[in-house]
């Protein structure tokens, strides 16, 4: 990607647990990544500063929101940042978490979602970048500019061959996500299916299948999710598409969590490939064979060089970026 970006008047920093990705970003538009002084006081508490000046500058850190300990980190840093007159603060992390808390669901909830907002507002972040947020109205929760960015696209820049040769299925494993799959499916190709699978929640991180809306039977399939957490929605999917007949399976999400772990997709026989991108700092403990990292790298760098360059974040969804 050819950049046009005045090193002289850009900062770009990446927070402890998005570093790798941010130093690549940061040698594809050709710019310094600046360096985060951290120390950890004895009763854990941090201290976070710029290494250098950042008065008058556009600042841009790259980070993830997978932890409590992350989101301090950033908090921290964008009121430092503030208070050091930076002219102004893009944040683009690639999870959000707390999204899956979007509204109040039962009594005595809280919104957590709202209140990531109001925290990251508060700080000073002037503007937001983000990837396929669990419900996109979050969008709506906040005050400042927050573009929610799609990995569907590297997702289908990376299948685009495959498809022509297996000729996938799209399906859903649950009613949520059926536009995502819709989305999915007519950026690989207009004529392409789609299968909802019926799923029923029965408690935190529990659910059950009662039937499919489709016919996966003899099909290839891909089944696209924003998050695997635990695995149990999305292989539990997968092995009901597998008994009622479909050939071989994708799994396909954004934000891979894997809270237990990968032996979950590596026992699993109706499992293929697991396609997920670095929107979660965890890429180096994965140990399975079935898992492919599909990097947010070049949709960060384009997204910091069309905002650098007061251009048009529609522009990010051309393949020609991402090659
Ligand atoms: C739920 O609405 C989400 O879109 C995901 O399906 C869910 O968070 C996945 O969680 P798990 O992997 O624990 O089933």
């Amino acid at each position: 990607m050819s950049s046009r970006i005045d090193n002289n008047k850009i900062i770009l920093f990446g927070l402890s647990n998005q570093v790798s990705l941010a130093k690549l970003v940061a040698k594809s538009l050709k710019i310094d990544l600046t360096e985060i002084e951290k120390t950890v006081f004895a009763d854990k508490e941090i201290l976070v500063r710029s290494s250098k000046t950042v008065r008058n500058k556009k600042v841009y850190i790259i980070c993830s929101i997978n932890s409590h300990d992350a989101l301090m980190e950033l908090l921290l840093f964008v009121d430092s940042l503030k208070r050091a007159s930076a002219s102004s603060i893009m944040v683009i992390s690639t999870y959000l978490g707390y999204s899956r808390q979007d509204r109040k669901a039962s009594q005595r909830e809280p919104i957590g979602a709202k209140l990531i907002a109001r925290l990251l507002e508060i700080s000073g972040v002037n503007k937001l970048i983000t990837f396929d947020l669990h419900n996109p109205s979050i969008q709506g929760f906040y005050d400042i500019p927050v573009d929610d960015l799609r990995w569907v696209y590297p997702l289908t820049h990376s299948l685009i061959k495959e498809e022509k040769k297996m000729k996938f299925t799209i399906v859903s494993p649950d009613h949520g996500g059926a536009v995502r799959a819709r989305k999915f499916a007519e950026l690989i190709t207009k004529d392409i299916d789609i299968a909802i699978v019926d799923k029923r929640r029965t408690g935190p991180n529990k659910s059950e299948i009662v039937g499919l809306l489709g016919d996966v039977k003899n099909k290839n399939c891909i089944i696209i999710d924003d998050i695997i957490d635990t695995g149990g929605t999305i292989v539990k999917a997968a092995e009901y598409l597998k008994k009622i007949g479909a050939k071989q399976i994708y799994l396909a999400a954004t934000h891979g969590l894997f809270s237990k772990g990968f032996e979950i997709f590596d026992e699993s026989n109706a499992i293929d490939k697991v396609l997920i991108s670095d929107s979660i700092p965890n890429v180096d403990r994965i140990n399975s064979k079935k898992i492919e990292i599909i990097s947010l790298q070049k949709m960060i760098s384009a997204a910091i060089d069309i905002d650098f360059n007061s251009k048009s974040m529609s522009d990010l969804y051309s393949f020609k970026k991402l090659n």
